[in-house]
C-alpha cells in the first residue's frame, strides 16, 4: 500500500475534528439489508449510492440557479435520499417506497467502527477536545451520534448545513475553526474519504487519512500529514500522553 510520509508526531494540536461517514459511520453497512432486497446487487447498490451522494454534494456547491444564481443546495438527507432512487433506477432494481424507507432507515443508524469509542477515550484523556465536522445535516447527524452511544465524547458536533454548502468548499472547513476558536494548523481533521483528507490538507489542518481500504491516495501532489488502516492512526499522529 502506498504510504505518505509519516512525520513527527504533532505538538500543538488542541482538537480532532472527524468527518462523519464513512470515517466513524459504516455507510457501507447498508450493504447487507440491500442484498435482501436484490440479491446479488446489495453491494452495487451501496457503492453506487455513496458515489452518487457525493457526487450531488458537489454538484449543487459548485452550481447556481437562474440570472441571480440561486442556490440549488440541498440538505444531506435530501441528496441521500435522491441518490438512492438514482442508484435503485441505474441498476434497474425495482425497489418500492417502502424498501427504500427501510434502506434509508437503516442509513440513519449506521453500524460504527469498533475502535471509534476507544479513540475518543483516549483523545478525551489528553484533554483534546473532539468533534464531528460533517457533510451530514444536524438531524441525521444528532441521530447516528446518540444510535451509536458517542455524545458523551463529542465536544462539537459540527454540520455544513450551517453555511448550506459542502465539503470540500472552504466555507464548510472553516467551520471546524469557528467551532473550536482554533486555527485549522491545531486541529486534526481526520477523515477515511481520500478527497476529504486532500482537501482539508490544502485548508490548513494537520491530517490524519484513514485507510481502511489499502487505497493509493489522491494523485495531485498533496498529501495527508498521516495516514493508518484504522482510527488509530490518530492516536500516532499526537505526541504520547
Ligand atoms: C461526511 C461525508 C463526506 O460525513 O462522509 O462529511
Amino acid at each position: 500500500m502506498p504510504s505518505p510520509k509519516v512525520l513527527a508526531p504533532q505538538p500543538g494540536i488542541g482538537a480532532v475534528l472527524f468527518d462523519a461517514y464513512g470515517t466513524l459511520f459504516d455507510v457501507h453497512s447498508v450493504a447487507l439489508l440491500a442484498e435482501q432486497m436484490a440479491p446479488g446487487q446489495g453491494q452495487a447498490l451501496s457503492l453506487l449510492w455513496r458515489d452518487k451522494q457525493i457526487e450531488y454534494t458537489r454538484l449543487v456547491t459548485t452550481s447556481k440557479k437562474g440570472p441571480r444564481g440561486d442556490s440549488v443546495y440541498l440538505p444531506f438527507w435530501e441528496l441521500t435520499c435522491a441518490s438512492l432512487r438514482y442508484a435503485c433506477k441505474r441498476l434497474g432494481l425495482d425497489l418500492d417506497q417502502g424498501q427504500q424507507e427501510r434502506l434509508m432507515n437503516q442509513y440513519r443508524h449506521l453500524s460504527t467502527y469498533p475502535e471509534n469509542r476507544e479513540v475518543l477515550q483516549a483523545l478525551k484523556s489528553r484533554g483534546l477536545r473532539t468533534g464531528i465536522l460533517s457533510n451530514g445535516d444536524p438531524a441525521m447527524l444528532a441521530v447516528a451520534v446518540k444510535s451509536a452511544g458517542l455524545d458523551d465524547l463529542l465536544d462539537h458536533v459540527i454540520s455544513v448545513d450551517a453555511v448550506r454548502t459542502y465539503k470540500t468548499d472552504p466555507k464548510a472547513y472553516a467551520l471546524g475553526e469557528q467551532a473550536t476558536g482554533m486555527p485549522a494548523a491545531q486541529i486534526a481533521f481526520v477523515s477515511s474519504n481520500a478527497w476529504d483528507a486532500l482537501a482539508a490538507t490544502w485548508y490548513g489542518y494537520a491530517t490524519v487519512w484513514v485507510n481502511r481500504q489499502g487505497m493509493p491516495f489522491e494523485e495531485l501532489g498533496t498529501q495527508p500529514l498521516y495516514s493508518g488502516p484504522s482510527l488509530h492512526a490518530v492516536l500516532q499522529a499526537l505526541p504520547p500522553a
